[in-house]
């Protein structure tokens, strides 16, 4: 088996005298799809911002094809919760934004808004979009530089359930299409279900209430899904459990 595109080794990061994650490893595969899970404040977004390299005030290392890694890099993506435009920059020069403020010229830009369906807006100003469109700016962005890796933080979160779904649909036929990994921190039980090869649940734990992977669920479910599909239900009945959500 070939060797994981990203380890991380996290023996521990604190914030004050606070130790939010504690012994925590973690690897992904390329082209793989991982879910985090787990309650609000046990450290997934501190996890992420460790991995992104905006966070480097911890202690263990993170290994992107077998070489330390330091600080932001280019073959790792981001994509936040709110789509984070630059307001006085249109679609396009969102877009190519990761080569610099006014690139949208790139002949790279045209496929990808037309990938996610925008090719018609690559001159519209952010205020001129729908949540659901925004946020669709921002994955193109986060795919611009072509990354190995997209770190998605709850990133459907503040749009209605339909678009949610069209979303999370065009997320999965992207990662596929680029052969990008994605680790996709969300509290939605489904969507974790729906779009990973692996979920990993992630509590607090031990004495010091540090965050820890505490369980994983490999999700063997053929592609394409169907949201109903009982092996799923049955698999979020042991996430549900993990959580302490359900007594047995
Ligand atoms: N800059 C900071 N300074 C001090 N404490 C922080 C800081 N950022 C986060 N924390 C604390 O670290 C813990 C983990 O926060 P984090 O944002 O990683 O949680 P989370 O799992 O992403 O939660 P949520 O599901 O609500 O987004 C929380 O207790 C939070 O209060
Ligand atoms: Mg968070």
């Amino acid at each position: 088996m070939s060797a994981p595109l990203l380890d991380l080794r996290v023996s521990d990061k604190h914030y004050d005298t606070r130790t939010i994650i504690e012994r925590l490893t973690l690897s992904i595969r390329r082209g793989e799809i991982v879910s985090l899970v787990g309650p609000s404040g046990c450290g997934k977004s501190t996890l992420l911002r460790i991995l992104a390299g905006l966070d480097r005030d911890f202690n263990g290392e993170i290994l992107l094809d077998g070489r330390p890694q330091q600080g932001p890099s280019n073959r790792i993506g981001v994509i936040f919760q709110e789509p984070r435009l630059l307001p006085w920059l249109n679609v396009a020069d969102n877009v190519a934004f990761p080569a610099g403020p006014r690139r949208g010229n790139d002949p790279r830009v045209g496929s990808l808004l037309a990938e996610v369906g925008l090719a018609e807006a690559r001159a519209y100003l952010p205020k001129q979009l729908s949540g659901g469109m925004a946020q669709r700016v921002a994955i193109a962005r986060g795919l611009f530089s072509e990354p190995d890796l997209l770190l998605l933080d709850e990133p459907f979160s503040a749009v209605d359930a339909m678009t949610r779904m069209r979303l999370q649909d065009l997320l999965l036929s992207l990662v596929r299409s680029h052969g990008t990994a994605a680790l996709l921190v969300t509290h939605d039980l489904d969507e974790a279900l729906y779009l990973s090869d692996r979920v990993l649940l992630m509590t607090p734990s031990g004495k010091t209430g540090a965050g820890r992977i505490v369980r994983e669920i490999a999700v063997g479910v053929e592609r394409p899904r169907d949201r109903r599909d009982l092996l799923l239900a049955s698999l979020r009945g042991e996430l549900l459990e993990g959580l302490g959500a359900v007594t047995v």
